[in-house]
């Protein structure tokens, strides 16, 4: 029979982490450097299987729950794909169905969740929420996204950095609001090795624990930070659910607007990447999101391939 765990890195990991309760991914610290290293060399593999139409391992008669709070294009449909593709399904589960918190507690969510399912992927406002989740969950938990981290997304962005430079390390400059996505990049880079440099306006910068990392530091020039950098990364200026500070927020994150003047202080092989959505003649000009360093439809279709990688290595008990 086919093995897709062939790989002697993922079986040893599945020896290393024998732990007592399940293993989850709610930030991207809960990741070791050797592990993102795993995911995204199983990634690469089942990406390329993919593209050749070859079996993959199967995870038969599995169902995962997904809890999103807020709305989605990619990690929905990435996730419920993945799934699918892995040989089980996806039920999708909006704050209409469940209201998690108001017509149940999380603690009855999660305990309800687990009788069911194998794995619970979930988007949610808090921080302090999923982990709840996760703490009376009896699967694993994954973070779809919260305020504070996006762990999934920067796998899919190690990724295509690697797709484009190879395992080199790079140097990553991220322009823009210190937010969920900054925050689990600049740990998942870091993590593999890279340099990465924030360039956010006073106050918004990334949370305190991402500069714990010696290869991860903070500007205030966006200038400063894109000089010689491999790789441009921008995200939206106003993130879900804080629409009602946008006035605000346009005025504080004028000057770090990505355009091709900043961009020509970049490295002359960078590429750019923004998670998407954007909002175009905002955080990005057209010209540089639509132009040709641009990979942010690979770096979407790598969301498919790292959070397949992820979610087998749960099921299968490398990440354990
Ligand atoms: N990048 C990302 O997470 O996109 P969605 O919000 O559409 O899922
Ligand atoms: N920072 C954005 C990312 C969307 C994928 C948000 O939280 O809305």
């Amino acid at each position: 029979m086919y093995n897709l765990f062939q790989n002697q890195e993922i079986a040893d990991l599945a020896v290393i982490h024998v732990g007592a309760g399940p293993r989850h991914l709610l930030q991207s610290s809960d990741l070791t450097g050797p592990e993102v290293r795993t995911i995204l060399d199983l990634a690469h593999a089942l990406k390329k299987r993919r593209a050749l139409g070859l079996p993959i391992q199967p995870v038969e008669n599995r169902t995962l729950a997904m809890i999103f709070e807020k709305q989605s294009l990619r990690t929905r449909f990435t996730f419920e794909t993945a799934m699918r593709e892995l040989g089980g399904h996806a039920i999708y589960l909006t704050k209409q169905d469940i209201d998690m918190g108001k017509r149940e507690s999380v603690y009855d969510v999660a305990k309800n969740l687990s009788q069911w399912s194998s794995l619970i992927v979930a988007r949610l406002y808090e921080q302090a929420t999923i982990e709840e989740l996760a703490a009376h969950s009896e699967v694993p938990v994954i973070n779809a996204l919260t305020d504070q981290e996006h762990p999934c997304q920067a796998l899919a962005d190690v990724m295509t950095i690697e797709e484009c430079f190879g395992k080199r390390p790079v140097k990553i400059a991220y322009v823009g609001d210190g937010n969920n996505v900054a925050n689990s990049l600049a740990v998942t880079a870091a993590l593999l090795g890279h340099e990465v440099v924030i360039s956010s306006p006073p106050g918004y910068e990334c949370k305190d624990s991402v500069y714990a990392y010696p290869n991860v530091h903070h500007v205030y020039d966006p200038i400063e930070a894109v000089t010689g950098a491999q790789v441009v990364y921008t995200d939206v200026w106003v993130s879900m659910g804080q629409e009602e500070e946008t006035e605000l927020r346009l005025q504080r994150f004028a000057k770090y607007q990505v355009n091709d003047e900043l961009m020509q202080h970049a490295a002359e092989d960078c590429i750019f990447l923004h998670c998407l959505p954007a909002r175009r003649g905002l955080e990005v000009t057209e010209d540089v999101i639509d132009g040709p360093k641009s990979k942010v439809f690979e770096q979407a279709n790598n969301r498919l391939h790292a959070q397949k990688a992820v979610m087998q290595m749960l099921l299968e008990g490398a990440l354990a």
